[in-house]
């Protein structure tokens, strides 16, 4: 990299996407330096600004969603993934596994065939949504559906890392939540601040934890650094001091946080958090603790209305663990627990192409007609 003059064709906040988060970030990753980068171009996802439902809720502040469906695999987990791997690869490891609820077994499987690495996946039988499952089989992992939950499925892999030479990549591998932590670095750049309040949902908690410790490291350094040089050209920003209240909003049946204890049986729609033993329990709490933050509850209804409401008033489409975060922002701007004027960012963790089922069954709006012009043009008529 050369003089900032050199620099400016390509500190766009990577926003071509030639490179991914370990080039981008490698300045604040603990990877060994001479660890060869694997990518798939992940990071640097859309930070959206809402209109339409801001509006809907009198809200005079300021919305955004970080659109993190718009990962190479369709789910923030790439960004974890990226990192993890690159580490398992320059330790010479063979083989990954996880259990997963979808999402970090399709990234799992995509890193490891990007790696030449074998990735092993255990899955919920019957609880993974359609392109997840699809995802990992075309990635070539083994796929193993147990008869058990995710939690059922974590306790099988931490028991067979111990025997078989495997790199566990769940979010208990403290190099996923180093790569999930660029989120954080992306928002600041782009808004020139941290937010006031940051929302995401609520499973394991990995990324909750991973989004504090990448404002945390922000707040401490007071700037943040350009994405792609890594030093203070112009399209470094300043960081005003703070960190964000950071809420955590989880389905109401599978919420360990708000009851204060594992869920032993716990179900959703959203079944990417269909979680009931989170594995980054303390550190959930602490990020609450420290950031003044709240964890929330949504019912099924509540996120699946929060998840239409944002495909059909702003054009887009998340998975509905995803809606999660955006129903109970809404819900709390209502409430007036989230003051006016503030600035708000919802993590949008998962594209809802990973879930075709849920938005089809509920109330398919299609309309069959007999193919003649006449019915189309009384269609069209009707809704003008
Ligand atoms: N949103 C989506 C779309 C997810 O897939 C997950 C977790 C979460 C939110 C919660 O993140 O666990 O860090 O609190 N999915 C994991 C998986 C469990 O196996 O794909 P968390």
């Amino acid at each position: 990299m050369t003089e900032h003059g050199g620099a400016d064709s390509r500190c766009d906040a990577g926003g071509l996407r030639t490179s991914g988060v370990v080039e981008r970030f490698r300045a604040v990753l603990p990877l060994p330096a001479a660890a060869a980068a694997v990518s798939l171009g992940e990071g640097a996802t859309p930070l959206l600004r809402l209109q339409r439902l801001p509006a809907a809720v009198g809200f005079d502040g300021e919305l955004y969603v970080k659109f993190e469906g718009a990962n190479p695999t369709g789910s923030f987990k790439d960004r974890g993934m990226a990192v993890a791997v690159t580490e398992a690869q320059a330790r010479g490891a063979g083989a990954v596994i996880c259990a997963s609820t979808g999402n970090t077994s399709a990234a799992a499987a995509a890193y490891a065939a990007r790696a030449g690495m074998r990735a092993f996946v255990l899955i919920p039988e019957g609880k993974v949504a359609l392109g997840k499952l699809a995802q990992a089989v075309a990635y070539g992992a083994v796929v193993a559906q147990i008869r058990g939950n995710f939690d059922d499925g974590m306790r099988l892999v931490r028991e067979l890392a111990e025997r078989l030479p495997l790199t566990v990549v769940n979010s208990i591998n403290p190099y996923r939540l180093q790569g999930q932590k660029t989120v954080a670095y992306e928002i600041v750049s782009a808004l020139g601040r941290a937010p006031d309040y940051h929302a995401l949902p609520v499973g394991n908690a990995g990324n909750i934890t991973a989004h504090w410790i990448g404002y945390s490291e922000l707040a401490g350094v007071g700037t943040a650094a350009c994405l792609h040089c890594g030093g203070n050209c112009r399209f470094a920003r300043q960081c005003v001091d703070g960190r964000p209240q950071m809420l955590g909003y989880q389905a109401a049946g599978s919420a360990p946080f708000m009851r204060g204890a594992p869920v032993a049986q716990p179900e959703t729609v959203a079944t990417a958090i269909r979680i009931g033993d989170p594995q980054s329990w303390q550190p959930a709490w602490i990020v609450q603790r420290e950031s003044g933050g709240w964890f929330g509850e949504l019912s099924d209804q509540e996120i699946l209305a929060a998840q239409r409401q944002l495909a059909a008033t702003e054009g887009v489409f998340c998975e509905p663990a995803s809606a999660a975060s955006v129903a109970g922002v809404l819900r709390d701007l209502r409430a007036g627990r989230i003051v006016r004027g503030a600035t708000v960012v919802c993590t949008l963790t998962g594209h809802g192409l990973k879930d075709p089922d849920v938005i089809l069954s509920a109330e398919p709006r299609i309309h069959v007609l007999d193919g003649s012009a006449t019915a189309l043009q009384r269609l069209i008529e009707q809704r003008l």
